[in-house]
């Protein structure tokens, strides 16, 4: 029996974030653009002693190569804890007592799926504990679990580049040409995604401009023509408004970083900046460059598309 299981999943960055109307169940129908990177979060299942029934999980540590949140986020409310119980429960398998380790390189509450790439990694590597003891489950039943957990889980465990409506959880694969080369820039605070959300509602009360945008034909033909220039001119994010409110310093920011690339825009909710840069090298010069204007701020580079959420050794 194999006593460690190893998982990982990729981190987002949203090409188009369209945000329409609010719904009664307090989501919002979007038109989103999902691209996935290949900074990954791994997650690890360790196995102790013999199949019980109950609960599986006993313990989780997260190691962070990212800025560490204030709050302990190692508990039952952990999408990663919660994800591996919802895989058991539904499989109705006995399985030993588990210990989940999360290696955390996307940043906490950054605008990139951070979470929900936990989630989708604990996903599929509960799935392979179970398949040790019993019937794993059908890729169906993951990606309804995926779809419980968050809007962003069912992405994270699918990867590539892909257009997400509804929720943002129903999701079609979009062809696109070539890599893209991205420096992720995070001025640290995080921004609560809900919040931002409702923020937008507010701030759209009073400025009829801020329109909910929800064509995104313009970024597919510029992604499937591979012109890396094309599909910086078509980058959008709704979300870009209620984050410059909330984080001000995101301005200068983005200004910066668009001079040191090709566009740059809010990821998802924020605060996170992402820099789309011609090719790796580009990349690698706009890093340096970021990481000296805004010292203490974390930078990486990153590129993409990038695999959905896989069992097995990283890297
Ligand atoms: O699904 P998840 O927990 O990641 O979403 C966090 C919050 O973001 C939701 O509670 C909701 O307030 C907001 N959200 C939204 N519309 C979406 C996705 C998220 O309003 N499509």
């Amino acid at each position: 029996m194999v006593r460690e299981i190893v998982a990982s999943a990729p981190g987002k960055v949203n090409l188009h974030l369209g945000v329409g109307e609010a719904r009664t169940d307090g989501y919002h129908d979007l038109v989103s653009v999902f691209h996935a990177v290949d900074r990954r979060e791994v997650v690890r299942l360790l196995l102790d002693g013999d199949p019980v029934a109950g609960p599986a999980v006993e313990s989780m540590h997260t190691t962070f190569f990212v800025d560490e949140p204030d709050e302990d986020i190692d508990g039952p409310n952990n999408l990663a804890w919660r994800a591996v119980e919802a895989v058991v429960a539904r499989a109705g398998v006995a399985v030993p007592r588990v210990r989940i380790e999360v290696d955390k390189h996307v940043f906490v509450a950054g605008g990139m799926a951070g979470g929900s790439a936990d989630a989708a990694a604990a996903l599929v590597a509960a799935n392979a504990l179970v398949a040790q003891f019993g019937e794993p489950l059908p890729d169906e039943a993951l990606h309804e679990i995926a779809a419980s957990l968050g809007a962003d889980v069912p992405f994270s465990l699918m990867g590539g580049t892909a257009l997400g409506t509804g929720r943002g959880d129903e999701l079609v694969e979009m062809l696109s040409r070539g890599r893209l080369h991205w420096v992720f820039i995070n001025p640290k605070i995080g921004i609560n995604t809900s919040g931002a959300f409702s923020l937008l509602d507010d701030l759209r009360h009073g400025n009829p401009a801020l329109v909910p945008h929800l064509d995104a034909t313009e970024l597919s033909q510029a992604l499937t023509s591979g012109d890396v220039a094309r599909v910086a001119a078509a980058l959008h994010n709704d979300l870009e408004a209620p984050a410059l409110s909330m984080r001000p310093v995101l301005k200068r920011v983005l200004g910066v970083a668009a001079e040191a690339g090709r566009r740059a825009v809010v990821s998802g909710s924020g605060p996170t900046v992402a820099v789309l840069c011609d090719d790796a090298n580009a990349a690698r010069f706009a890093a340096e460059h970021l990481a000296e204007q805004f010292d203490g701020y974390e930078v990486f580079v990153a590129e993409g598309p990038d695999h959905g959420a896989v069992v097995g050794k990283v890297g």
